[in-house]
């Protein structure tokens, strides 16, 4: 076979408490990419896609990822990629951890699958490096692997993928811009040992919330001391959109990644659909433009077409 299209699904990293270390694979949205085995040396990119993204290899996420592809390998000289993605950049919601998955779980299976999944993600950690200027394995992980992985370390690579509960997220996306590598720069590098003790408390309460189906231990776990305060003032009406999706009775949530979107975890369909509209209330008020997701959990990760 010469030629594979993937389906890349959309991830939210953190998890609210787990900063860099969590993350959980969604079914909606997700991208779309054909990637073939070409006769030229390097990567070519073509977008069907309106985000103007580089179509040079090494400006561009997929390229990056694809080209440390080829550094392991002298089975193929190169790769054509048809990128069409609907996962906007700088989302929040896994946007160059899509692209990156996606292409090299393509380009694996065109090789015969010689790589293992910690080889991919560590090519597909490269191409989100050049996103998000640093390495964070909390998006890329789980577009691969699928379902709720914790990252133990990115280097080497040490991740543990955990059962997942029957759960519904509701994700409103505000149609701006936040890069992650901005998002990170904001970020204070040293915190006090008692804010970390409370996140330790909530990150691991949460993982035990998570395997136990404990409901409300999820949703009192769901707290995050040390990057909410910061970076939700990048986003516009946060408190009052987490006001409304609790009230409507949401278990808990926070931002998606670096933002600007904003997941709520709800147990039940009917109460997922209450939520988003509340959600959609408070933005319906503003004029930014936004979208929003209801999504189970994808334990797949990035599949073939
Ligand atoms: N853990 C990363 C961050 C995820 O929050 O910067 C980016 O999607």
């Amino acid at each position: 076979m010469n030629t594979v299209t993937v389906k890349a699904p959309a991830t939210i990293a953190n998890l609210v408490c787990g900063f860099d270390i969590m993350g959980l694979c969604l079914n909606e949205p997700f991208d779309e990419f054909t990637v073939s085995i070409s006769k030229t040396v390097g990567v070519s990119i073509t977008n069907l896609d309106n985000f103007n993204l580089p179509t040079i290899a090494n400006q561009n996420v997929c390229g990056v990822a694809l080209l440390s592809v080829l550094k392991n390998t002298t089975l193929v000289k190169g790769f054509d990629i048809i990128s069409n993605k609907k996962i906007m950049p700088g989302s929040g919601i896994g946007s160059s951890a899509a692209s990156a998955a996606g292409v090299v779980v393509a380009a694996n299976y065109l090789l015969g699958n010689i790589f293992d999944q910690d080889k991919l993600i560590e090519f597909a950690l490269e191409g989100e490096f050049l996103a998000s200027g640093g390495k964070h394995a909390d998006n890329i992980a789980p577009a691969i692997l699928g379902g709720i992985t914790l990252i133990r370390s990115h280097s080497p690579i040490d991740i543990i993928k955990i059962a997942s509960p029957e759960l519904y997220f509701v994700i409103l996306h505000p149609q701006i811009e936040i890069k992650t590598s901005d998002a990170r720069k904001i970020l204070p590098q040293k915190i006090e040992l008692s804010q970390a003790i409370q996140q330790w408390a909530n990150t691991s309460a949460l993982v035990a919330g998570f395997l136990q189906n404990d409901y409300e231990l999820i949703g009192r776990s769901l707290q995050d001391i040390v990057v909410e305060p910061i970076r939700s003032r990048l986003i516009p009406y946060y408190l009052q959109l987490k006001n409304a999706a609790l009230q409507s009775g949401a278990l808990g949530g926070g931002i998606s990644g670096s933002g600007p979107s904003v997941f709520m975890v709800c147990k039940d369909k009917n109460i997922a659909s209450n939520v988003e509209q509340a959600m959609k209330n408070i933005y319906a008020t503003t004029n930014i433009k936004f979208k929003t997701y209801i999504s189970t959990i994808n334990p797949n990760g990035v599949i073939l077409m």
